[in-house]
């Protein structure tokens, strides 16, 4: 009996040393943080205010998980990978467009409330949850990949290894629509129709700057697209979690190759008599 005592006995130090060594060691040492979440159905809701444990390591989704699993079951968020690779966790904390399973709260001031509101841009559903459909929508409306035909009789094409490389950066894109959270035409203006927006843009460019691609976009991006609305403010770029150049390497190419369609004659007969898609430097022409 006393044997087994003295086994219970060491069982429970040793629990509470563990205990101990989690509360307090380096790199697990536990504190309380307080989340200021919105909640409410569609566009009525208000702030509340949840008190959760936090440690080193986690990320605003982990605390968001843990204040749903301590009470607040019905909290809704959206997410898929808690690898930022899904886009899928956009919201906007402490007023930045921001995904949460990317955001430690090691970067964070935890002295104060750590505020996590759903994406302003686009309508409300359930809590952090907006609808992000017009994005889609708008994707719609951009001409799909169209090729030339093959340049070989194997059915394979030849190009330049810097034209491939150019469009590279584009393809990094996982759809999370911060830039387009953060894009005041969108965000204050609410010109979603009329504007499709940075994510949309780039998509465009990476169509645009194909080096099979043999379309061009230019009528539509100057007209129903809506390019001119952005006055390359360069908001778009500083969110992008995947650190796309939004505005220097897709934006502003793509306002050059309007301006050079519509607005300048000899850029534009140059043009044909190429019969390219665009007067820059070799990038994105057919054949
Ligand atoms: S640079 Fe253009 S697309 Fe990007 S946030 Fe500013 S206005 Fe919007
Ligand atoms: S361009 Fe960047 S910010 Fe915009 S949707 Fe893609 S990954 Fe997100
Ligand atoms: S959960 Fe996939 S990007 Fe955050």
């Amino acid at each position: 009996m006393a044997s087994n005592q003295s086994f219970a006995q060491n069982i429970v130090e040793s629990g509470q040393r563990a205990a101990a060594r989690s509360n307090t060691s380096a790199g697990t040492e536990t504190r309380a943080g307080t989340f200021r979440i919105w909640r409410g159905m569609g566009a009525s809701g208000q702030l509340e205010d949840y008190s959760t444990s936090v440690s080193e390591g986690m990320v605003v989704l982990d605390a968001i998980h843990q204040i749903q699993a301590e009470g607040a079951t019905d909290l809704a968020v959206r997410w898929n990978c808690k690898a930022g690779k899904c886009g899928s966790c956009s919201a906007e904390i402490n007023g930045m467009p921001r995904l949460l399973c990317m955001t430690r709260l090691s970067e964070l001031d935890l002295e104060k409330p750590v505020t996590v509101e759903p994406m302003r841009a686009f309508p409300p559903v359930k809590d952090l949850v907006t609808d992000v459909s017009s994005n889609f929508r708008a994707k719609k409306r951009i001409r799909k990949f169209t090729p030339r035909p093959p340049d070989a009789p194997d059915g394979t094409w030849r190009m330049a290894q810097s034209d491939a490389d150019r469009v590279q950066e584009f393809r990094k894109c996982i759809e999370c629509f911060l830039c387009q959270d953060v894009c005041h035409v969108l965000r204050d203006h609410q010109l979603h129709e009329q504007f499709v927006g940075p994510r949309l843009l780039v998509h465009a460019a990476q169509l645009e700057m194909h080096p099979l691609d043999i379309l061009d976009r230019t009528d539509e991006l100057k007209e129903s697209h809506g390019i001119g609305y952005c006055n390359i403010t360069k908001c778009c770029t500083k969110v992008c979690p995947e650190h796309i150049t939004i505005t220097d390497n897709a934006i502003i190419p793509l306002k050059e190759r309007v301006v050079d369609n519509h607005y300048d004659p000899i850029a534009k007969l140059v043009r044909l008599m190429r019969g390219s898609k665009s007067t820059d430097t070799g990038q994105g022409e057919a054949r």
